[in-house]
């Protein structure tokens, strides 16, 4: 854990020109909002900030789009936002707005600021205009030739296609402007420029390094942070940028709706500041609207001056350059900002086998989802978070929702919980069963093994412990897996102690049992508060314990490590209720359905748009854990030839196939009925894990395996072996 005084923690002020989508909580949102709500539960000095982001053209085109003005658009939006993020949960101390007059003047004087230290250099450039508009095009409003992927649609800051960042001079011929039908010409232009090159030395340093110079002084050198720290993929990208060598980077534009550049500073009086400078700028503005709000108007200052603050961004990775390179460097420059420790910046999340669009509405949008799955907000957290695109890009299905929410919510989760609460109301009288002395219970480990009550309040601790470690670490994913590894034990732990039981013939061993099921009850009560708030209160009503009512994570440790029980004996307990139920078959199909005609209708309908989708897009599954090459070595895989294969009676999936392996001839049960025909199967060359321990199936004995490849639709493809190779090959 970052040893500092107090948190600053920002999430990405997403543009106010659509509604909210799964992918934007996936993003910046839901995994800001575990880890705030975690430190919180330490007690620790936390602000969170976040707003609307009110600039831009990201604004003027959906104006456009939707006929109205850039202030209707933004007052919709920011409106949208408020209630989906509250709906779903997501808690900051301020929600903003870069339309704030606070903020015109916080950007307008860091822009003077930077302007009177020298930071920046006045170019003049040729830059494409629109003659019938008498406007200069902003980057989103030139269309032309994309130079990586010849699409001709692409934009001057970004091509949709292939994804390639560009900036309108990449463009090749046919140069066109969306603002109307005239040919752009280019027309010379005076913009600030921010002298990045110059910062590159520092930059670099203090990224790959963790290190930074004093100014006055370069031999006092303080440690910032610890690169190791940072995830790969985003300390990659800025060591990319910074390899590639920076260029000065134009911090205003010629554009309608805007801030205005300091009239001081800018005589024509038609200059904007660059979305990028102004947007990051609004974490400050935001911080200080919240002091203010507090009444405590200077308190902003120190979150964002003093250097025992952490700083930390939450973004998607399209973001990272920004956060990682240029915010960095105008704080730095204006001087008085401390810079962020980490930015564990996330991937994507795609949905459905496709690229998350607004545009081609391919989306879950949040406001829809609150209204159709009401009270099931932390269905759709959990489901985020077991996804969350830490590291790779992920991907959201409708069906693994499903799943999830049936296996491991209702059938792990809210079963472990309703056991213990009702066998605990049916038998002692909704009160929690005292532990009497010396008597021991089964190992949640180990049905036959007998051990002290306390050693399963140690095994506990040390999964919370565990839970926490990989919060700290920005490691979402198993911080949640192991929330529901402590759930599957206290199963076991059930299971092995069968209470139910022994209530006839050992009292003293069910009090135990169920005394012991009710403190891991009451720890996924406080460890589940991060991830599943709305269970967590629900819980904590239900356990009717006050000590809990504002969960206290650290408090809850403490007593672990002492021994003692986080609900105490003879307490009692609080009306049960249920925390999740199935979600049936056609609730899923219903929104598959839905996903499909929103897409027929922004498509025409094409299956084709879906499946080149996939083709540019492709999926990858998340690489497995590494294994040592003894592992591998475990693997006998043989080269072999289909001799027969048939249909198994009463199975859809599995064939019979018989194999030979050279030196034997054996029956391998493969589940790829959906995907060969016997016919196709018979005389194909194979690949075959030998030594698989044999599994009976409809009642015949499978020995081994045949390997196959998956692609991203779930389609399998034979691996096969180099063409007439002899069967009993060992590959390795
Ligand atoms: N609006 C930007 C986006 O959605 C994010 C802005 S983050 C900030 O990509 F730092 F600039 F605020
Ligand atoms: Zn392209």
């Amino acid at each position: 854990m970052q040893s500092k005084k107090r948190y600053l923690v920002t999430s990405a002020l997403p543009y106010a020109n659509g509604p909210l989508h799964i992918g934007h909580l996936a993003g910046a949102y839901l995994s800001a909002d575990v880890y705030v709500r975690y430190l919180r539960l330490l007690g620790k000095d936390v602000v969170w900030v976040c707003g609307s982001d009110e600039h831009g053209a990201a604004i003027t085109v959906k104006a456009m789009k939707e006929g109205l003005t850039p202030r209707e658009i933004i007052d919709k939006y920011d409106a949208m936002f408020r209630k989906a993020f509250d709906g779903m949960g997501i808690a900051f101390d301020i929600f903003h707005r870069t339309s704030e007059p606070i903020h015109y003047q916080t950007s307008q004087d860091f822009f003077r600021r930077l302007h009177q230290n020298g930071e920046f250099e006045v170019i003049e450039n040729e830059q494409y205009f629109d003659e019938e508009k008498q406007q200069f095009l902003a980057d989103r409003y030139i269309i032309g030739t994309c130079p990586v992927c010849s699409n001709p649609d692409a934009y001057g800051d970004q091509c949709e296609k292939c994804g390639s960042s560009l900036s309108p001079n990449d463009l090749k011929p046919p140069i066109r402007s969306t603002l109307s039908a005239s040919n752009p010409v280019k027309k010379p232009t005076k913009h600030w420029f921010l002298k990045l090159d110059k910062y590159e030395g520092w930059l670099r340093r203090w990224i790959t390094e963790g290190e930074l110079e004093n100014e006055n002084d370069p031999k006092i050198v303080t440690k910032t942070h610890n690169p190791a720290d940072w995830k790969n993929h985003v300390m990659g990208q800025c060591k990319s940028w910074l390899d590639g060598g920076l260029q000065p980077r134009a911090m205003t534009r010629d554009l309608d709706w805007g801030i205005p550049v300091p009239p001081e500073i800018d005589e024509t009086g038609s200059k904007k500041l660059y979305v990028w400078l102004d947007a990051p700028i609004g974490y400050i503005s935001a911080t200080k609207q919240w002091a203010i709000d507090k009444g405590q108007p200077e308190l902003w200052k120190d979150y964002w001056q003093k250097d025992d603050t952490a700083l930390i961004h939450f973004i998607g990775k399209d973001n990272i350059v920004f956060h990682c390179l240029i915010f960095p460097a105008l704080l730095r420059e204006h001087g008085d900002y401390v810079l962020p420790v980490n930015v564990p910046a996330n991937q994507f999340m795609n949905l459905e086998g496709r690229k998350i669009s607004t545009s081609k509405n391919w989306a879950v949008w949040v406001h829809e989802y609150l209204e159709e799955f009401e009270g099931k907000q932390d269905v759709l957290r959990y489901n985020m978070i077991k996804n969350m695109p830490e590291l790779q890009d992920s991907e959201f299905t409708w069906k693994r929702f499903q799943e999830s929410n049936n296996n491991e919510l209702v059938g792990n989760l809210a079963n472990f919980i309703n056991r213990v609460l009702v066998l605990t109301t049916k038998n002692f009288d909704g009160k929690i069963p005292a532990i009497a002395d010396g008597v021991t219970v089964a190992s949640s480990d180990n049905a036959a093994e007998k051990v002290a009550p306390s050693v399963e309040l140690a095994k506990l601790q040390a999964g919370l412990e565990r839970l926490g470690d990989f919060i700290e670490k920005f490691d979402f994913r198993n911080a949640l897996q192991t929330l529901m590894d402590i759930s599957t034990h206290g199963n076991q732990f059930l299971q092995f102690n069968e209470p139910w039981k022994t209530i006839k013939t050992d009292r003293n061993a069910a009090a135990a049992a169920l005394n012991i099921g009710m403190q891991i009850v009451a720890a996924l009560a406080v460890a589940s508060q991060p991830f599943l708030p709305f269970t967590s209160a629900r819980l904590v009503k239900m356990l009717n314990i006050k000590d809990l009512q504002n969960g206290d994570w650290a408090s809850m440790m403490e007593k672990l490590r002492n021994g003692e029980p986080l609900i105490t004996e003879g307490s009692t307990l609080g009306e049960a209720e249920h925390l999740f139920t199935r979600i049936a078959d056609e609730v899923i199909d219903a929104q598959i359905k839905k996903l499909e005609m929103t897409d027929n209708q922004t498509t025409g309908g094409s299956q084709q748009a879906a499946v080149e989708e996939v083709e540019t897009t492709p999926q990858y599954a998340p690489l497995a854990d590494t294994i040592t090459y003894d592992d591998f070595a475990k693997m006998d895989i043989r080269t072999g030839t289909v001799l027969t294969a048939e249909k198994m009676p009463k199975s859809d999936k599995l064939l019979k196939l018989s194999i030979d392996l050279g030196f034997e001839t054996r029956t391998i049960l493969s589940g790829i009925a959906k995907h060969f025909t016997p016919e196709e199967m018979v005389g194909k060359q194979v690949v075959v894990l030998a030594n698989l321990a044999p599994r009976k199936m409809m009642g015949i004995e499978s020995n081994g395996m045949v390997l196959m490849a998956e692609n991203a639709e779930g389609k399998l493809g034979l691996v096969a072996p180099p063409e007439g190779w002899q069967n009993g090959c060992v590959v390795k």
